[in-house]
């Protein structure tokens, strides 16, 4: 198996006060879908633009002057350093005002935070993505680290599904994923009213049939809402995955996103530093993680 150096984590916040958030500017907004935007942040301070790494898998706390703080996973690559990109879904207090901001308005930042994706482990196997909606956010990052180190991992299967082509988020990117030939980029839409869709058209789950997967080689790396670990987590086990080779990006209220004030613990766990990534055997032995 390929080893590779942990991906170095630029963590200032953590030896100084781990409230005090760090300024970063809006330097994109960009709207994928009604009150789904992606925003490009970029740190003020450019030493720490310049050095800022995190894992695929991590999350930041990012706060909004006047209104609060929310988890919001990293949803671009390490590989693609000086900027970090957000998903954002439009949902309340926070989100709302951040959506009032303008391009070169400012932000706070502190983090990342959580354990990420375990590189280490997954370097030298075969990767399978299984998203839908906004699930692509957390997974995002893992996806563009992967083929920006093409030849540190074996088969590259991304699965994701929208309700229709209009609500696909990231839709341009991940459309011309298909026509990539060291991937299987598989996309399919609950309901095509334009007929004009050239991909899939079903649930999620029926892309199994289309892809060729060998869960002996294979991470399986999963997210979405509620019904996608559903009907997605049986599919996986009933084709032999290993349990511990099921990842999960998984969401719970948090508040300081470091471990001290216990509004996201599942059981013995906290979701802000022992997850939000967890694997199929950990889910079962807490069985209200989802
Ligand atoms: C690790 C992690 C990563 C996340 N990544 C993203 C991301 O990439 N993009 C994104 O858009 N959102 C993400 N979220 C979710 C986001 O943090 C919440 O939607 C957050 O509440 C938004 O803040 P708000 O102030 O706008 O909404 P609020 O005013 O806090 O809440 C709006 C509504 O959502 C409900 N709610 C709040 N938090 C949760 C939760 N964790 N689970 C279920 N319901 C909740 C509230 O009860 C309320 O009904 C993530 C959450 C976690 C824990
Ligand atoms: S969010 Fe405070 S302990 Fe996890």
């Amino acid at each position: 198996m390929l080893q590779v150096d942990k991906i170095p984590s630029y963590q200032p916040v953590l030896t100084q006060n781990p409230y005090q958030p760090h300024m970063a500017r809006i330097v994109r907004i960009y709207k994928m879908v009604e009150d789904n935007y992606l925003f490009t942040l970029r740190f003020l301070d450019d030493r720490l633009a310049a050095g800022f790494r995190h894992q695929p898998g991590q999350f930041l706390m990012l706060s909004v002057p006047g209104a609060g703080e929310a988890p919001i996973s990293i949803s671009s690559s390490p590989s693609r350093p000086g900027v970090l990109e957000l998903c954002v879904r439009r949902m309340g207090r926070v989100t709302n005002a951040l959506y009032r901001m303008q391009t070169n308005d400012v932000v706070g930042i502190r983090g990342p935070y959580g354990n990420g994706f375990p590189i280490q482990d997954i370097i030298g196997h075969d990767l399978l993505f299984v998203a839908g909606g906004l699930g692509m956010a957390p997974l995002r990052s893992l996806v563009w680290y992967a083929l920006d180190n093409r030849d540190k991992f074996n088969r590259v299967t991304l699965m994701f599904g929208s309700k229709s082509p209009a609500d696909m988020l990231f839709r341009e990117e991940l459309v011309s994923l298909v026509d990539r030939t060291d991937m299987t980029c598989l996309l399919t839409v609950d309901r095509d009213p334009t007929g004009s869709w050239k991909n899939h058209v079903g649930l999620l789950p029926k892309l199994f049939d289309s892809a060729q997967i060998d869960p002996a080689r294979t991470y399986a790396a999963v997210c979405g809402p509620p019904v996608v670990y559903r009907f997605v987590l049986q599919r996986l086990l009933d084709l032999g995955f290993p349990k511990d080779r099921i990842l999960m990006s998984l969401e719970r209220r948090m508040k300081c996103g470091v471990g001290k004030c216990g509004h996201c613990n599942v059981g013995y766990k906290y979701t802000c530093i022992n997850g939000p990534i967890f694997t199929y055997w950990d889910a079962i032995n807490l069985p209200e993680m989802i």
